[in-house]
């Protein structure tokens, strides 16, 4: 069905089968995200299932959820390839939120998107490609506002830290000090993590778009190329005061003291927390009059953090250039980077950690300090929390989230509950005057 098909009368919510259906559990992350689920959802009184393209391997995944719990013996299996319409039209109808692991999103996901936003079905996903983020937007923003459906992208480790962040500090503001923000500034802590297969399959294929597209090229230039309207000269940041242009190299940040250099997820994490700001605009001042937000790795403060600062930035710029280079990205892809299916093993996941620094000033400049932190691998641990907590979120709390519909940021659609319900499993989330 194309973008001009009039939305079908969906379903009503209490007729549906399944509060939340996990679609693409027999991935690397979808697997995580069945076990947290697994375990959590009968606390939570969520009725799911799990679904993909693969019988067999659902099959498999259900029989090792089983395995530790057998009351999953009877979990419902749904199977649906993510580009057969007519079977996405049977499936999520059945359920009040689909949770989907399906990526690369941009080669697998507008047709589930597009199906949400037509049923009335909330959706969330872990996609970190903004030029999917974009094309979800443009073509459902308004049919899911229509059926009152949240469509909410970026719901893991990208780009939840960030945009929770930046939401708890403007709550803080406001409930402390009645007042809004000038600026918020994230800077990575102490982190470890490793990446699997799909998300740098996805990496790859958003270096591939941007290779052959000038659209996308612009797009991922474009600081608020994911604000509900994109303003008139794409592209050029607002400049004013450094804060809105993406870091390119090191820089010494004097609010925090420390040297710093590019996060490499700070190109979708600065987008989606300006949509929030942007979307909480749209029904009154939004996060501040002129909020700006921006982000960045941090290192030590004296010479050593300079040298790290710029060995990371050179690497990260090398890892970049060799993988825009045909000859070395088969060599990377063969012999370095993880396959899809792949992933970090279990005790990496379990060993990881990561950490946020937050630094913001509200409109009269007082400064707050916060921290947002996981005990997990942050792509993978406290992603399968994150994106989990997300979808029972959207399924169960609907009375206690704004009354807002259409494709949403994680913040935007869920705000201060979803971080309750995220220190709630063990993260932290903290700010307080500085
Ligand atoms: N935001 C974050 O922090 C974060 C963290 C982790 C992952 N991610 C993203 O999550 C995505 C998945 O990563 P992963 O490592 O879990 O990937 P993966 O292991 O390769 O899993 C991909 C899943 O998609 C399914 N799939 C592929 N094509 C399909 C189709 N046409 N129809 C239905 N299902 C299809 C696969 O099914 P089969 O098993 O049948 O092949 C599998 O279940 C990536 O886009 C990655 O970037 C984001």
């Amino acid at each position: 069905m194309t973008r001009s098909s009039p939305p079908a009368p969906p379903v009503p919510l209490e007729d549906r089968r399944f509060d939340v259906v996990l679609f693409g559990a027999t991935g690397f992350t979808g697997r995580l995200v069945a076990e947290y689920l697994a375990a959590h959802a009968d606390a939570n009184g969520v009725r799911w299932a799990i679904a993909g393209r693969n019988e067999e391997k659902l099959q498999a995944v259900r029989s090792e959820l089983a395995a530790r719990d057998e009351a999953l013996h009877d979990l419902a299996i749904r199977v649906a390839d993510s580009h057969d319409a007519a079977a996405l039209d049977a499936l999520v109808p059945e359920t009040r939120v689909v949770c989907t692991t399906v990526g690369p999103y941009a080669e697998h996901g507008l047709d589930l998107a597009r199906a949400c936003a037509r049923h009335g079905t909330s959706y969330c996903d872990l996609t970190g490609e903004p030029n999917f983020v974009r094309s979800v937007i443009d073509e459902c923003h308004d049919v899911a506002r229509a059926t009152r459906a949240r469509l909410v992208n970026c719901a893991g480790y990208d780009s939840i830290p960030s945009d929770l962040g930046a939401h708890m500090a403007w709550d803080h503001a406001r409930r402390a000090h009645g007042e809004g923000l000038a600026w918020v500034k994230m800077f990575t802590g102490r982190t470890r993590g490793a990446a699997s297969g799909g998300t740098i399959a996805s990496a790859l294929g958003l270096m591939d778009a941007a290779k052959k597209s000038k659209d996308v090229r612009r797009l991922l230039l474009d600081p608020h190329g994911l604000d509900p309207e994109r303003r008139a000269g794409d592209g050029a940041p607002d400049a004013r005061d450094g804060f809105e242009a993406d870091q390119r190299g090191v820089r010494f940040d004097e609010d925090l003291g420390r040297w710093t250099a590019p996060f490499v997820m700070a190109s979708i994490n600065t987008r989606v927390v300006r949509r929030s700001h942007a979307l909480f605009r749209e029904d009154g001042g939004g996060y501040g009059q002129r909020f700006r937000y921006n982000e960045a790795m941090s290192f030590q403060p004296g010479p050593r953090g300079l040298v790290t600062a710029s060995l990371v930035t050179v690497g990260l710029g090398g890892f970049f250039a060799a993988a825009a280079l045909p000859p070395a990205r088969r060599l990377l892809e063969r012999f370095v980077l993880p396959s899809p299916g792949d992933g970090p093993s279990r005790e990496a996941i379990e060993g990881g950690f990561f950490e946020m620094h937050l630094l913001a000033e509200t409109e009269s400049g007082r400064r707050l300090r916060g921290r947002v932190a996981g005990t997990k691998d942050p792509g993978y641990g406290e992603t399968a929390k994150m994106l989990s907590e997300s979808a029972m979120c959207l399924a169960k709390d609907g009375a206690r989230l704004d009354p807002r519909f259409g494709v949403l940021t994680p913040a935007s659609a869920m705000g201060m509950r979803l971080v309750e319900r995220l220190r709630d499993a063990g993260m932290t989330f903290d700010v307080h005057d500085a």
